[in-house]
């Protein structure tokens, strides 16, 4: 139980979590360097990876292939796994999910939703959990979409008391979703693990964002909550065309290339 040891502490200190998300060794081991406080394996991978309009389809077996490329690259951060959907109907499903992907190289996992059962099961025995509540995108086809969650009295009491008990039940940080600000606020400073938000207001212990929104990488999607960084697929396409041009230019004698 380091990584939650560590997760509180920080949190007691006032030192704000920045994670972020990978799928390859390259961007991993860039990350890493840079000095990132941990990285994601999400299911993600379905949407900004793999070209699938959400994240339900995606697979362990994907998830782990992933895993491993982000592993041979990382050194420093811990590195944690998404459990993707249907691998954590039950308790015991969840543990041999989960023991999977800290084989293939997970220090923790997340899951989805107030699964207190599988939840309770995985840290007794010895793994570490992220929490995630708010919205929850496997769960976006029977809601119809990403709507921010916490409006209304009822459903932001009911994520209050979530948070608490994903807390009690041994999870090491709590990621929230596209969260009404003032109750992502309120929840944060109720509890002693960080809470780590997406579209969820500053007022979180931290962030995640999905890499390719923040690098610009997607033109053709970009979150509403997102402020990309940079605009990467600018240069990655101006390269190509450069690359293209001078190929197709280059006579066979031509040293440039
Ligand atoms: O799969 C994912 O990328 C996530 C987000 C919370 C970052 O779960």
């Amino acid at each position: 139980m380091k990584i939650k040891e560590n997760l509180i502490l920080a949190k007691k200190s006032g030192f704000r979590q920045a994670w972020l998300t990978a799928y390859d060794y390259p961007s991993a081991r860039l990350m890493d360097e840079s000095g990132i406080d941990l990285i994601l394996v999400g299911d993600s991978l379905g949407m900004v990876v793999l070209g699938q309009k959400d994240t339900i389809d995606v697979t362990l077996e994907e998830i782990i292939h992933h895993l491993k490329a982000v592993r041979r690259g990382v050194k420093r951060a811990p590195v944690a796994a998404d459990l993707p959907f249907h691998t954590y109907e039950t308790p015991d499903q969840a543990l041999a999910s989960a023991r999977r992907l800290v084989e293939a190289g997970a220090d923790a996992v997340k899951i989805e939703g107030p699964l207190l059962d599988q939840i309770a099961l995985l840290v007794s025995n010895g793994i570490e959990v992220i929490g995630h509540l708010g919205m929850l995108p496997q769960h976006v086809r029977e809601e119809g979409g990403y709507h921010r969650k916490g409006k209304t009295e009822s459903e932001a009491e009911e994520l209050l008391q979530s948070s608490f008990a994903l807390q009690a039940v041994g999870c090491c940080a709590l990621v929230l979703e596209i969260v009404e600000e003032t109750l992502a606020e309120k929840i944060s400073r109720q509890l002693d693990i960080p809470t780590i938000g997406i579209g969820s207001g500053p007022q979180c212990d931290g962030q995640i964002l999905v890499t390719p929104d923040l690098l610009g990488l997607q033109p053709w999607f970009r979150p509403a909550f997102v402020k990309p960084k940079t605009d990467l697929a600018t240069p990655f396409q101006a390269a190509i065309r450069d690359y293209i041009r001078e190929t197709k230019e280059a006579t066979k004698t031509d040293k440039r290339i």
